[in-house]
Protein backbone atom coordinates (compact mmCIF):
# COMPACT_ATOMS: atom_id res chain seq x y z
CA UNK A 1 0.00 0.00 0.00
CA UNK A 2 1.53 3.82 -1.01
CA UNK A 3 1.46 6.07 1.41
CA UNK A 4 1.02 9.51 0.79
CA UNK A 5 1.60 11.17 3.91
CA UNK A 6 5.32 13.47 3.93
CA UNK A 7 6.17 12.58 7.09
CA UNK A 8 8.94 9.21 7.62
CA UNK A 9 7.06 7.50 9.44
CA UNK A 10 3.15 7.56 9.09
CA UNK A 11 0.92 6.93 12.02
CA UNK A 12 -0.97 3.54 12.22
CA UNK A 13 -2.72 1.53 14.76
CA UNK A 14 -2.43 -2.34 15.03
CA UNK A 15 -5.82 -3.73 14.03
CA UNK A 16 -6.63 -4.63 17.19
CA UNK A 17 -6.68 -1.17 18.46
CA UNK A 18 -8.70 0.00 16.28
CA UNK A 19 -11.48 -2.33 16.67
CA UNK A 20 -11.41 -1.23 20.55
CA UNK A 21 -11.81 2.39 19.16
CA UNK A 22 -14.75 1.55 17.18
CA UNK A 23 -16.12 -0.18 19.81
CA UNK A 24 -15.99 2.61 22.54
CA UNK A 25 -16.72 5.83 20.39
CA UNK A 26 -20.02 4.92 20.06
CA UNK A 27 -20.37 4.45 23.29
CA UNK A 28 -20.38 7.98 23.92
CA UNK A 29 -23.36 10.37 23.62
CA UNK A 30 -20.75 13.03 23.16
CA UNK A 31 -17.97 11.29 20.41
CA UNK A 32 -15.03 14.17 22.47
CA UNK A 33 -16.12 12.20 25.59
CA UNK A 34 -14.22 9.34 23.91
CA UNK A 35 -10.94 11.69 23.92
CA UNK A 36 -9.47 10.02 27.15
CA UNK A 37 -10.19 6.47 26.02
CA UNK A 38 -8.63 6.83 22.62
CA UNK A 39 -5.47 8.69 23.94
CA UNK A 40 -4.98 5.99 26.29
CA UNK A 41 -5.49 3.03 24.14
CA UNK A 42 -2.53 4.70 21.98
CA UNK A 43 -0.42 5.49 24.65
CA UNK A 44 -0.66 2.01 25.55
CA UNK A 45 0.21 0.76 22.54
CA UNK A 46 2.88 3.64 21.07
CA UNK A 47 4.40 4.70 24.32
CA UNK A 48 3.55 8.31 23.79
CA UNK A 49 1.41 10.85 22.61
CA UNK A 50 2.75 12.15 19.21
CA UNK A 51 1.36 14.93 17.49
CA UNK A 52 0.38 12.71 14.93
CA UNK A 53 -1.57 10.71 17.01
CA UNK A 54 -3.10 13.37 18.90
CA UNK A 55 -4.46 14.86 14.81
CA UNK A 56 -5.38 11.06 14.38
CA UNK A 57 -7.92 11.74 17.52
CA UNK A 58 -8.96 14.45 16.61
CA UNK A 59 -9.61 13.55 12.87
CA UNK A 60 -11.37 10.62 14.58
CA UNK A 61 -13.46 12.42 16.76
CA UNK A 62 -14.07 15.23 14.34
CA UNK A 63 -12.26 17.99 17.25
CA UNK A 64 -10.25 20.54 16.25
CA UNK A 65 -6.89 19.14 17.07
CA UNK A 66 -6.19 21.74 19.56
CA UNK A 67 -8.87 20.67 21.73
CA UNK A 68 -6.92 16.98 22.02
CA UNK A 69 -3.25 18.70 22.51
CA UNK A 70 -4.97 20.91 24.82
CA UNK A 71 -5.85 17.06 26.85
CA UNK A 72 -2.85 16.19 26.32
CA UNK A 73 -1.09 18.68 27.82
CA UNK A 74 -3.18 19.24 30.86
CA UNK A 75 -3.12 15.36 32.38
CA UNK A 76 0.37 14.70 33.63
CA UNK A 77 0.13 10.49 33.14
CA UNK A 78 0.12 11.73 28.75
CA UNK A 79 3.59 11.54 27.50
CA UNK A 80 4.66 13.60 24.80
CA UNK A 81 7.76 12.13 23.85
CA UNK A 82 9.17 8.50 23.72
CA UNK A 83 10.47 7.46 27.56
CA UNK A 84 12.76 4.75 28.89
CA UNK A 85 11.66 1.56 29.74
CA UNK A 86 11.61 2.01 32.78
CA UNK A 87 9.54 5.23 33.86
CA UNK A 88 10.67 7.10 37.26
CA UNK A 89 8.18 9.05 38.74
CA UNK A 90 9.19 11.62 41.91
CA UNK A 91 6.41 13.28 43.38
CA UNK A 92 6.89 16.84 43.46
CA UNK A 93 3.90 18.69 45.54
CA UNK A 94 3.46 19.76 48.81
CA UNK A 95 3.33 17.07 50.95
CA UNK A 96 6.39 14.81 49.21
CA UNK A 97 8.41 18.14 48.89
CA UNK A 98 7.88 18.29 52.33
CA UNK A 99 9.07 15.20 53.21
CA UNK A 100 12.48 15.19 51.09
CA UNK A 101 10.75 14.66 47.38
CA UNK A 102 13.37 16.93 45.95
CA UNK A 103 16.38 15.00 47.16
CA UNK A 104 15.08 11.84 46.46
CA UNK A 105 14.47 13.04 42.51
CA UNK A 106 17.81 14.15 42.82
CA UNK A 107 19.52 10.87 43.46
CA UNK A 108 17.50 9.45 40.58
CA UNK A 109 18.65 11.60 37.95
CA UNK A 110 22.31 11.56 39.51
CA UNK A 111 22.47 7.77 39.30
CA UNK A 112 21.00 7.48 35.49
CA UNK A 113 22.92 10.93 34.88
CA UNK A 114 19.33 12.71 33.59
CA UNK A 115 18.01 16.19 33.86
CA UNK A 116 14.63 16.41 34.42
CA UNK A 117 11.92 14.36 31.92
CA UNK A 118 15.21 13.35 30.36
CA UNK A 119 15.56 9.71 29.28
CA UNK A 120 18.99 7.81 30.22
CA UNK A 121 21.55 7.90 26.65
CA UNK A 122 20.50 3.61 26.66
CA UNK A 123 17.13 4.79 26.55
CA UNK A 124 16.53 2.43 29.70
CA UNK A 125 15.04 5.28 32.74
CA UNK A 126 13.07 8.54 32.27
CA UNK A 127 13.13 10.88 35.30
CA UNK A 128 9.96 12.94 36.19
CA UNK A 129 8.67 15.03 38.64
CA UNK A 130 5.10 14.85 38.18
CA UNK A 131 2.28 16.86 40.91
CA UNK A 132 0.65 14.79 43.22
CA UNK A 133 -0.38 10.93 42.72
CA UNK A 134 -2.99 10.95 45.50
CA UNK A 135 -0.48 8.94 48.21
CA UNK A 136 0.05 12.46 49.98
CA UNK A 137 0.08 10.63 53.57
CA UNK A 138 2.94 8.71 52.72
CA UNK A 139 5.16 11.08 51.52
CA UNK A 140 7.72 11.05 49.92
CA UNK A 141 6.04 8.70 46.88
CA UNK A 142 7.60 7.48 43.94
CA UNK A 143 6.00 5.54 41.34
CA UNK A 144 8.57 3.03 38.73
CA UNK A 145 6.83 2.31 36.03
CA UNK A 146 2.78 0.90 37.46
CA UNK A 147 4.08 0.65 41.11
CA UNK A 148 4.34 3.22 43.64
CA UNK A 149 6.87 3.10 46.45
CA UNK A 150 5.69 5.24 49.52
CA UNK A 151 7.85 6.67 52.13
CA UNK A 152 10.70 6.52 50.41
CA UNK A 153 13.82 7.61 51.86
CA UNK A 154 17.37 8.11 50.51
CA UNK A 155 18.39 4.43 51.67
CA UNK A 156 15.31 3.11 49.90
CA UNK A 157 16.24 5.16 46.72
CA UNK A 158 19.13 3.86 46.47
CA UNK A 159 17.78 0.14 46.39
CA UNK A 160 15.08 1.20 43.76
CA UNK A 161 18.20 2.56 41.59
CA UNK A 162 20.01 -0.61 42.17
CA UNK A 163 17.12 -2.74 41.27
CA UNK A 164 16.62 -0.73 37.92
CA UNK A 165 19.72 -1.48 37.11
CA UNK A 166 19.61 -4.96 38.20
CA UNK A 167 16.41 -5.41 35.83
CA UNK A 168 18.34 -3.35 32.86
CA UNK A 169 21.13 -6.09 33.00
CA UNK A 170 19.22 -9.05 33.19
CA UNK A 171 17.47 -7.36 30.22
CA UNK A 172 19.97 -6.87 28.08
S1 LIG B 1 1.92 15.38 47.58
FE1 LIG B 1 2.99 13.68 46.88
S2 LIG B 1 1.47 12.20 46.64
FE2 LIG B 1 0.36 13.99 47.18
Amino acid sequence: MSQTTETAEPFALSPEILAKIDKIVPRYPSKRSATLPLLHLIQDEKGFISQQAAEWVAERLELEPIKVLEVVTFYPMFQQKPIGRRHVKVCRTLSCALNGGAQICQKFKDAFNVDLNETSKDGEVTVEYVECIASCGTAPVVQIDETLHENVTEERADQLIEEIRANAKQAS
